[in-house]
């Protein structure tokens, strides 16, 4: 059995679409089993992960683990002693570009440093994913993009080479399944460095509409997000990274190609698969 966790979020639903074509048992963790909607056959585990010492039963069976460190949390290091002790082969874990391609603020790399040494060190099969920015987090101007043709936000210049979640997917189901080296760390982005107004562009072609990016002040955008409701930690991740990429875009790879022998997905495609989360509701 595959156990995933992060479950719900952007990497564990497309891992979830895939596993139940290979022919694996899967569960998938959540910390609302009641409401969470997962494909058929996949297992919903019901637990808070920053503390898990209910999971014990539940690893029973689970060859494979795949760690998200937001899911975890402080949760990992008892969580992997607890599936070294019920018998987990292999755990694979979800890191970020910014643990070898620093950008914005130290502390949030030192999170995924963290989960990598503590992975390294478990004792189990690793591998380890550094993700670059994924494609999915435009979803953010999704509103702004259903309601008008313009997208304002802070450093229109920042460059990173957005990944599609399928093809992370892609490779962690390799990886879950033992199909890449144990002990391996992949540096995974997509194909191609675009400024947030190329990707805007992009969404835009993607809809048939002429789409624009109106920059304003990063001060602007943190009490925007405030106001919202959202934690400090939002804005501090996301201006803190961007500041950076407006001068030095994120790194490009070839490993997703490498790795799937094909073409990595571009962000073009990914606009195209996602068109209707901005298209106004009918
Ligand atoms: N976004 C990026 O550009 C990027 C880049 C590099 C790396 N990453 C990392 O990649 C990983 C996967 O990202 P993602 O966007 O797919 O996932 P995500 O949106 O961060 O979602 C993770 C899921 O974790 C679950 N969760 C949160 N707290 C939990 C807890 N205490 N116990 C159990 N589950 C908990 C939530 O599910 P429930 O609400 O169902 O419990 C949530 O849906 C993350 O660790 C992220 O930091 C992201």
């Amino acid at each position: 059995m595959i156990m995933i966790t992060g479950a719900s979020g952007v990497v564990g639903r497309a891992v979830l679409k895939l596993l139940p074509r290979e022919n694996l048992a899967v569960a998938a963790v959540t910390r609302g089993a009641g409401s969470a909607v997962f494909p058929e056959g996949v297992r919903a585990v019901s637990g808070d992960l920053f503390r898990p010492g209910w999971i014990e039963g539940a690893l029973d069976g689970v060859e494979a683990l795949q760690i998200s460190p937001r899911a975890t949390g402080p949760g990992l290091g008892e969580l992997l002693r607890i599936a070294v002790k019920q018998g987990v082969r292999r755990v694979v874990l979800l890191s970020a570009t910014t643990v070898e391609h620093p950008a914005g603020e130290a502390r949030f790399a030192a999170r995924f440093q963290h989960a990598e040494d503590l992975v390294r060190d478990s004792g189990l099969e690793w591998t380890i994913l550094r993700l670059a920015d994924f494609a999915a987090n435009a979803l953010a101007w999704a509103p702004q993009i259903r309601s008008g043709d313009v997208v304002r936000g802070a450093y229109g210049r920042a460059a990173t080479s957005p990944l599609h979640e399928a093809d992370i997917a892609a490779i962690a189901v390799r990886a879950l399944r033992g199909s890449l080296r144990p002990g391996s760390t992949h540096t995974l982005t997509g194909p191609q460095s675009l400024d947030q107004v190329a990707k805007v562009h992009l969404i835009g072609a993607a809809l048939g509409r002429a789409l624009s990016f109106q920059e304003l002040p990063p001060e602007h955008i943190r009490e925007g997000m405030l106001a919202q409701g959202l934690p400090e930690e939002v804005p501090d991740r996301l201006l803190g990274s961007l500041a950076d990429y407006a001068h030095r875009p994120g790194p490009t790879t070839g490993t997703v190609e490498d790795l799937l022998g094909r073409p990595a997905r571009t962000f073009a495609d990914w606009a195209h698969d996602n068109v209707a989360a901005f298209l106004p509701a009918a």
